[in-house]
């Protein structure tokens, strides 16, 4: 199997991964074999999956042109995901070209792509880390010049946390990044959800779990609103993907009430 040129060298191209699989249900073209096949998979359980991913790019827009709109002017886009149409700097800069993106993942595959589809942008900019390690996230964030914690932030945690498990205590991931930003920052958090088709959730938490061995968290409603403990939710509160301030038909992917993940944007006050 030979490696792609926009594949960075090392990268395990027998072991699917969530950055990859995403890009492939959004009919992306920077995936292997091996995360299509996970990707079909996961249709043929649920075959809506791919409407779930376009509701929550839709979300994602909706939330940056809302922060924007908030006094936002800089964006830490956290598993930011492997860039695709509509991403936070194009959105962001269309509305202010003043505004500073910067993404972090985990995937060097994620990063790779994001630093050639950047280059040129001097206002956004990528780098590897892990959210699970917040404090050294921060720190390199802060050192790439692009996010001034001084001023408020736009934190992205979008369909990010429900891949980090429990134990690795997701709710104080959430509360490190609240401490980290000044009053008047936000955080936009949509993550995949047990509460409104517990079936479809489990068929899909448990088929990554053995095929693929990737953990994918479904939490309830209550479980995903404490994420923004710290936080002041703004307007609607936590609500499913399509329902987080609709803007248009064309954002209404998934039938009302049985949307796979929920939504929520708080502040810092
Ligand atoms: C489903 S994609 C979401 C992409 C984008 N945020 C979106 O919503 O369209 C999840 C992304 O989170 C990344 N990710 C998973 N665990 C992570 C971690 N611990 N730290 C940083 N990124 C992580 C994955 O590599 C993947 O790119």
């Amino acid at each position: 199997m030979e490696r792609p040129a926009w594949a960075p060298e090392g990268v395990d191209m027998t072991q699917a991964s969530p950055a990859r699989m995403y890009d492939a249900l959004l009919g992306g073209s920077h995936n292997f074999e091996v995360d299509r096949q996970a990707a079909e998979m996961a249709k043929k359980l649920v075959p809506d999956l791919p409407r779930v991913a376009l509701s929550n790019r839709a979300f994602l827009r909706r939330a940056v042109r809302f922060l924007v709109d908030s006094g936002v002017r800089q964006f830490l886009d956290i598993g930011s995901g492997i860039p695709t149409a509509g991403n936070v700097h194009e959105i962001a800069q269309e509305l202010d070209p003043q505004c500073r993106v910067l993404y972090a993942d985990i995937d060097p595959v994620a990063v790779t792509h994001a630093r050639t589809i950047l280059s040129g942008n001097d206002r956004a900019d990528a780098f590897e880390a892990d959210l699970r390690k917040p404090a050294d996230l921060l720190e390199r964030a802060k050192a790439t010049g692009l996010i001034d914690v001084d001023q408020p932030v736009g934190v992205l945690l979008v369909a990010v946390l429900h891949l980090v498990a429990d134990e690795e205590r997701p709710g104080e991931l959430v509360s490190a990044l609240h401490d980290a930003v000044p009053p008047g920052s936000f955080v936009a958090i949509s993550h995949l959800t047990s509460a409104t088709r517990p079936e479809d959730a489990a068929k899909l938490g448990n088929n990554a779990a053995q095929q693929n061995k990737i953990g994918i968290h479904f939490r309830s409603r209550p479980d995903i609103t404490a994420f923004f403990d710290a936080w002041t939710l703004v307007e609607p509160g936590v609500v499913e993907l399509p329902q987080w301030r609709p803007e248009s038909d064309r954002d209404q992917h998934e039938t009302p009430g049985r949307s796979l993940g929920l939504a929520g944007v708080g502040r810092k006050d």
